[in-house]
């Protein structure tokens, strides 16, 4: 799987997109996916500085960076973007629908669609796109900072616009959004109440967001037999310190109420569904669930933690590796093991 290079394809000019949110002038990959704007500040150098410039080519962290045997979009972002990560958010993706019965979100939506929709880290963009089959009529804009070559938005649904952008950076758009998506967002921003902030400056008046987590990292697996000295609590411990110390926090503290009615949002919900992990359910449906999470849980294990446990110096990749195996094992062969995944979602209040 190759990723493209960003071709330049003409000078921005600031005034020829007022208005617009689909910045197709700006620069263009040379196909194979619809990727079409790039507004992107930051720069990475080595897992700690990060600086704001204006937009260009060079501030835009392309070239991709192949570190243990992985691949990833820059020299921050803890998860890579390889061809083995694509298909596990995929599988993640199916195992959402699932859960939800068919449905995409939790939040209330109007049976002609959402209207304008944001997807913060839409990763391949398996979301998104369903999102645009469903409702035609919605105009959707899905942003990473990383490109994922190969992924649904091959497709190129006319109303889906994948752009490239830095949730951290500040948000340009011009019209505000019906509905703001972040999924699988933990340990991806340092400042998740800035985002916030700009999320709800973003949104319509009466639109939601909704954030929704499964991060293993952040203490959501449960056991039927707890084991205080398991592989699994060495890891999650683990992860923890080196996300913190990295200053990208992987707890839940974003997914609380509290900070979001402290930004103004009304109407926050915070729901944790359970799901089963392993084959061990019963139900047919439970049971398809729980295998699908389990292969994506056990794919996550190294995906999540290469990096930042490598970064922190204390951890070589061998030694993350033979962790990966032991967590795995403790996964595989225990029965009953459930994982929690919470949906928060919250309104900005009408004027
Ligand atoms: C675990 S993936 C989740 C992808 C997708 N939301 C899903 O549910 O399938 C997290 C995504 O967030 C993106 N990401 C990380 N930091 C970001 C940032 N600062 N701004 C925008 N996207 C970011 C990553 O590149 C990655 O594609």
């Amino acid at each position: 799987m190759v990723q493209p290079d960003l071709v330049p394809h003409g000078e921005k000019v600031e005034d020829e997109h007022e208005g617009s949110d689909v910045v197709d002038s700006m620069w263009e990959y040379p196909l194979k996916n619809n990727y079409v704007g790039v507004n992107c500040r930051r720069t990475m150098t080595n897992a700690t500085t990060i600086t704001s410039r204006t937009s260009s080519p060079s501030d835009i962290a392309l070239q991709p960076i192949h570190e243990n045997g992985r691949r990833y979009c820059n020299e921050i972002y803890f998860m890579p973007n390889d061809e083995p990560e694509q298909t596990r958010l995929s599988i993640v993706h199916q195992a959402f629908l699932i859960l939800l019965d068919g449905e995409l979100t939790t939040v209330p939506l109007p049976p002609e669609g959402p209207g304008r929709v944001l997807d913060i880290g839409t990763g391949p963009g398996d979301w998104a796109v369903e999102m645009g089959q469903r409702y035609p009529n919605s105009e959707i804009i899905a942003t990473d900072i990383s490109v994922f070559d190969g992924g649904p938005a091959i497709i190129g649904l006319p109303s889906v616009h994948f752009q490239l952008d830095d949730a951290e950076d500040d948000w340009t758009y011009h019209t505000p959004f019906d509905l703001i998506h972040f999924r699988g967002l933990s340990g991806a921003f340092r400042d998740w109440r800035g985002v916030y902030e700009q999320a709800f400056k973003h949104l319509k008046p009466g639109g939601y967001i909704e954030v929704v987590e499964s991060d293993p990292a952040a203490d959501i697996v449960t056991w039927a037999n707890p084991n205080p000295d398991s592989y699994h609590d060495i890891y999650v411990s683990a992860m923890r310190n080196a996300a913190d110390s990295l200053g990208y926090p992987r707890s839940r503290e974003h997914l609380s109420r509290s900070l979001l009615t402290s930004i103004g949002f009304v109407d926050v919900t915070v729901q944790d569904m359970t799901v089963p992990v392993g084959a061990w359910p019963q139900d047919d449906r439970q049971r398809t669930l729980g295998k699908m999470v389990l292969i994506a849980c056990l794919e996550s294990l190294e995906a999540r933690s290469l990096r930042p446990l490598t970064a922190t110096g204390r951890w070589k990749k061998d030694d993350v590796q033979d962790l990966c195996e032991k967590v795995k094992q403790e996964l595989m062969t225990s029965e009953g093991l459930t994982m929690s995944v919470r949906f928060v979602t919250a309104r900005k209040p009408e004027i």
